[in-house]
């Protein structure tokens, strides 16, 4: 049974909405996306585990709490992922990062894959796969199934929004992966972009249209 959340703070709720206007430019988009990337990164880390720790304050001895266990990696997948990686990084300072590239081919909408670059432990590690957006599923089962086959287990996808036609394909090809969802939005067009969505996410990101 695959858990999935999505995400009800107004905070998360306002900026993702703000980012869908078309009028919002690169820069302002940009660092909204990091900043949601924050605050959702903040739910998703919620299962990690503590570890007591003994720490001496200013005024007197004390059994603090610091994160224990398996370390993080986080993994955007290219391009638009890397929006959301600074974010995640705020939070999670000590994670590592690895990249997969992977495109949508414009025809059959089936992910094109054209790079793979992972931290050498990463099968040790929770990873934290980020893509913005989860439309067709494609890409995000394909990221996942090619950290699956490098022995990552405890994998966990952060998107900003997503489709209920992406969230069925993920629940179905990897139930074992939490999802954690910024808004679930309407359906896909013609072109299998999210409706109402907010449009092709790496041109955004990247001003590259
Ligand atoms: C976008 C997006 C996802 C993918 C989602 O990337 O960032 O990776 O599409 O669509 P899917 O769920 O149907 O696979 P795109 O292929 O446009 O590449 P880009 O990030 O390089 O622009
Ligand atoms: N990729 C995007 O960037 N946006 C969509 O709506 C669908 C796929």
């Amino acid at each position: 049974m695959s858990k999935i959340q999505i995400m009800d703070h107004p905070l998360i709720r306002h900026k993702i909405d703000y980012i869908r206007r078309k009028e919002v430019g690169s820069k302002e988009f940009r660092e909204i996306v990091s900043e949601i990337a924050a605050l959702m990164c903040y739910e998703a880390s919620r299962d990690l585990k503590l570890k007591d720790v003994q720490i001496q304050t200013p005024i007197c001895a004390m059994t603090g709490r610091e994160l224990s266990g398996k370390k993080v990696a986080v993994v955007p997948i290219l391009r638009a992922g890397l929006g959301m990686v600074d974010g995640i990084l705020r939070m999670i300072p000590a994670a590592k990062v690895g990249h997969i590239g992977l495109y949508r081919d414009p025809e059959t909408f089936k992910p094109v894959e054209y790079y793979c670059k992972l931290p050498a432990d990463c099968e040790e590690r929770d990873v934290f796969v980020v893509d913005p957006m989860l439309a067709t599923g494609g890409s995000s089962t394909a990221a996942i199934q090619m950290l699956k086959d490098k022995g990552v287990k405890n994998i966990r996808f952060l998107c900003i929004i997503a489709a209920p036609e992406g969230v069925e394909k993920m629940k179905e090809a990897h139930p074992d992966v939490a999802l954690y969802i910024g808004a679930l939005d309407d359906h896909l067009n013609e072109h299998k972009y999210i409706v109402p969505g907010l449009g092709d996410a790496g041109d955004r990101i990247f001003g590259t249209k």
